[in-house]
């Protein structure tokens, strides 16, 4: 394989979202809120939106998110959120988990979910916006409250992003 292929590959690309990610964290003054799981997998992503008003259009201004989840998720997460910025919720709705990682090149068939995880938990946040804005009781709530909720206390935690950690996880999904 060439350097060339190793930086162009979607492994390659998710390596290096994850070496840097973008958008990562809470975001105080959140409008919308959205937080979904995998039953598959039980991995869990939540994403914070604030709008904006831009040529008397609304829209995302940012977005943000964190997640305990694999890496490929946590990757989409990342080039999602920027692909984000300036989407009216109708036009950001209409994206498919495709659309959102298609920065990062075609995904294999079992990170595919992974996507799908990124897509859900925004189409969860802007159906949210759509008739309330985020509520304190969903802002005081971490993400790790949630996985550890009654209904998500069967799910099992299967990673918590650390940059320098080994990519055992990805490697495993991979076979
Ligand atoms: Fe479950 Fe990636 S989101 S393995």
């Amino acid at each position: 394989m060439t350097i060339f292929e190793m930086k162009d590959d979607p492994q390659s690309k998710i390596e290096e979202a994850i070496r840097n990610p973008r958008n990562l964290g809470e975001m105080k003054d959140a409008d919308a809120i959205g937080t979904v799981g995998s039953a598959d997998c039980g991995d869990m992503l939540r994403m914070w939106i604030k709008f904006k008003e831009e040529n008397g259009r609304k829209v995302i201004d940012r977005a943000t998110f964190q997640s305990f989840g694999c890496q490929t998720a946590i990757a989409v997460a990342s080039v999602a959120t920027e692909l984000l910025k300036g989407k009216t919720t109708a036009e950001a709705s209409a994206m498919s988990g495709e659309e959102l990682s298609a920065s990062l090149g075609p995904l294999p068939p079992v990170k595919i979910h992974c996507a799908q995880l990124v897509e859900g938990a925004l189409r969860s946040a802007l159906s949210g916006e759509q008739t309330q804005t985020a509520s304190p009781r969903s802002t005081s709530t971490t993400l790790l409250q949630s996985f550890a909720s009654d209904s998500a206390s069967e799910k099992k935690m299967k990673i918590v992003f650390q940059p320098d950690e080994p990519r055992e996880r990805d490697e495993r999904d991979a076979r």
